[in-house]
């Protein structure tokens, strides 16, 4: 998501009770988690043959020489960019592929500079925008050279989209065409395509294959879980509250253990309008009251529409009830969306039981059979929450994916994701950490009132609970968050790691909290007013370049953990005062967002961090600014002494590398390698003057309509990526 379509206004007014705890107690505190990492580290190492060795702390070190060697890294950090290119380590090849209007099957039109786009060639060619993405292998033996890969197209860029008719029409005001409509839509989603390896290492689209399809913000798709057909859910498109149409703002994305793709809506709320009879969780998540992000429902009423398909993005009243129109169309967004990518004619399914919110993304927990499968997901917005579901169904192995075989995996989703408990984090200034139940019938703490009544709705009312997801995690202590993007579990150690992008509403240790008007409703229920001060897991007012925050829990369906902060971000004009991770030259970054723990041989593994700065070559940040990108660093070489404020510290960071930097004004977003570890992919969003080639390093010369694109980074040797 580039800066475009973010929402800035500050949308949690609740006064959760700020953590007044900067710096100096988060730093007392981090011997809990040292002593917890140390008995990780001896398990992990004592179970892949490796010796460790104690120090005076009795935690277990690995980044001493004379320590059991942590994995390197056998690359060499390259420098910042700033061109029109994606610059890789020496060795390296990045190659684009399926690129925005790359046609995914027979429907669609061939790419070309001046093609004018349809809603028939957009619904057959891969969306605009690539962000989270993952892979699904057709056969074991080939997982590696030939799978299906899932992606998510989060937004567009009209000027891109429209470029041979030198724009939108009527972007700004005034009834917007409904083909143009149409079009956008379809450019939204996910886009499903086999892709393959050939023998010269060159990747591409299999264009005839069984499970080729794109999901729109249009395509039927399901209603599952605790919302399904409840009230909150009554539209005139399904007055039984059961399906909806469209899944929005594609941002990160996960998958299941069973073989199904997650995909996660993010900024959904500014595509609808409601300018009146505004529910308190319009206010909460933004709907938008004036003009939708692209006016959609401006073309509401063109003798052409179908079935209200543009009427639905105005969600303000006009019929007699819920049943006759789209006050309600809101209520079917905001959630985790499972596909099954096997299976092309496969309804998408709307798993509510994971809360309604403005979902970044969506990643499991360490597996462990039987026990409960936990995903892990974040609220994008300033001051909001982490949240980890937690399954009724224990896991089985015998429900694992079995490559390309042909059956119901959504029938296994039914089983794990619409029964379980929704939990909200908080981070004490202590170190731990709890999960707070969003359960009807919780208590809500300090009180003698269960959630469901504190939120003003019927006893046992879970439905309501999740349409008010973000008001029932303030109700019960939730801590708030500077913007949680992606998550990813080491799924040896089980640790979560979750990047914390930036909070500029991040405001000084007893920092008065303010209301919004907005709040009005909010605050009737008692769970009002602004808090945006620092606390102990946000611990910078000003937050301008995020952190990443790593906990773990004594098994995935524990309600209690232990944190740390593990990497602190900071662009060359950071004062040096809050360069708390020591980064330099080598390694600056700012405002992480992608995250990716790639699990390699030993017990150990690379972390991944992309970024999106949000910033441009024209912006004066100093001669080391380079354009977003993608860092490493092995977590099992880095670790803190007591008195350093992060993991990654001034004794360490040279461990942190910068692998590869894409072209400008993009954010790097979406990222995985294929099971041998020979082919990392990675998605180029929102690039101003790129691709030019199918070579992605190629720098382009002069001007090109723009087109995200998926990146194949690849060693020329063949070897595998980083080691
Ligand atoms: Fe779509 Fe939070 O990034
Ligand atoms: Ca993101
Ligand atoms: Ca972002």
């Amino acid at each position: 998501m580039s800066e475009e379509i973010e929402d800035h206004r500050l949308l949690n007014t609740s006064d959760n009770e700020p953590f007044s705890s900067v710096l100096e107690r988060r730093v007392s505190r981090r011997g809990v988690m040292r002593g917890g990492l140390g008995m990780a580290a001896v398990g992990m190492l004592g179970s892949f043959g490796l010796t460790a060795c104690s120090d005076d702390d009795g935690n277990v070190d690995l980044g001493d020489d004379d320590m059991a060697a942590a994995m390197a890294l056998a690359f060499e950090s390259i420098a910042g960019s700033q061109q029109d290119a994606v610059v890789v380590p020496p060795g390296y090849t990045a190659q684009v592929l399926m690129p925005w209007g790359t046609p995914i099957n027979g429907g669609g039109t061939e790419w070309r500079p001046d093609l004018s786009f349809t809603p028939q060639i957009q619904a057959n060619s891969a969306g605009m925008h690539h962000d989270g993405m993952y892979h699904f292998p057709i056969s074991e033996e080939n997982a590696s050279s030939e799978f299906i890969l899932a992606l998510n197209n989060e937004y567009i860029d009209q000027g891109a989209l429209w470029a041979p008719q030198g724009g939108p029409t009527n972007a700004g005001e005034g009834a917007r065409p409904a083909d143009e409509v149409r079009t956008e839509i379809n450019a939204h989603g996910v886009t499903v395509a086999q892709v393959a390896r050939d023998a010269d290492g060159r990747w591409s689209v299999s264009r005839s294959a069984p499970y080729n399809r794109r999901l729109t913000s249009a395509t039927p798709m399901k209603l599952s879980g605790p919302v399904a057909g409840s009230p909150y859910v009554v539209t005139a498109y399904d007055p039984t509250g059961m399906s909806t149409r469209g899944t929005n703002n594609n941002c990160a994305s996960g998958y299941t253990p069973w073989g199904t793709y997650l995909t996660c809506e993010e900024n959904w709320p500014a595509v609808f309008i409601k300018n009146s009879d505004r529910y308190m969780d319009d206010e909460r998540l933004g709907i938008s009251t004036e003009r939708g992000r692209y006016g959609w429902e401006t073309a509401a009423g063109d003798p052409t529409e179908t079935d209200g398909e543009f009427a639905r993005f105005n969600a303000t009243p006009s019929g007699a009830s819920a049943a006759e129109d789209y006050r309600n169309e809101p209520r079917t967004f905001g959630y985790i969306v499972e596909v099954d990518p096997y299976t092309q004619q496969s309804r998408a399914v709307k798993r509510t039981a994971l809360g309604r919110f403005r979902h970044e993304g969506c990643w499991p927990g360490k597996l462990v059979p039987g026990e409960p499968v936990v995903f892990y997901s974040g609220h994008d917005s300033r001051n909001e929450y982490i949240y980890k579901f937690v399954s009724t169904e224990l896991w089985r192995e015998t429900d694992a994916n079995m490559a390309g075989g042909s059956y119901d995996r959504l029938a296994i989703g039914d089983r794990y994701l619409d029964d379980g408990t929704l939990y909200a984090a908080r981070f004490d200034a202590d170190g731990n950490g709890e999960w707070l139940p969003l359960e009807p019938d919780a208590m809500v703490p300090g009180t003698a009132q269960t959630l469901a009544a504190a939120l003003g709705l019927e006893a046992g009312d879970r439905a309501g609970v999740i349409i008010h997801t973000c008001d029932a995690a303030d109700l019960m202590g939730a801590t708030p968050m500077d913007r949680p993007e992606w998550g990813t579990v080491d799924p040896v150690s089980g640790e979560v790691y979750m990047t914390l992008t930036n909070n500029s509403d991040r405001t000084e240790e007893g920092t008065e909290p303010t209301f919004t008007e907005d709040a009005s409703e909010v605050e009737a229920l008692g769970a009002a007013y602004a808090t945006a001060p620092v606390n102990a897991a946000n611990p910078k007012p000003e937050n301008a370049h995020g952190h990443v925050i790593r906990w773990r829990e004594p098994s995935p369906g524990e309600t209690t953990f232990e944190w740390e902060i593990f990497v602190f971000g900071a662009m060359p004009d950071t004062d040096p005062a809050r360069n708390l991770s020591n980064l330099n030259a080598e390694n600056y970054f700012s405002s992480p967002d992608g995250l990716w723990y790639d699990n390699r041989d030993d017990g150990q593994g690379i972390l991944w961090i992309q970024t999106d700065t949000g910033t441009t070559p024209e912006d004066d940040n100093g001669p080391d600014f380079t354009n977003d990108q993608v860092l490493a660093v092995v977590p099992q070489g880095v670790q803190a002494g007591a008195d350093d404020p992060s993991v990654v510290n001034s004794a360490n960071q040279t461990q942190l590398k910068r692998f590869a930097v894409g072209p400008n004004d993009c954010e790097v977003t979406g990222i995985f390698a294929t099971p041998d570890k020979t082919a990392l992919f990675i998605n180029i969003q929102h690039p101003a003057n790129w691709p030019s080639t199918e070579d992605a390093t190629a720098v382009t010369e002069g001007d090109v309509r723009p087109r995200a694109s998926t990146v194949v980074i690849q060693k020329a040797d063949g070897g595998q990526i980083a080691v």
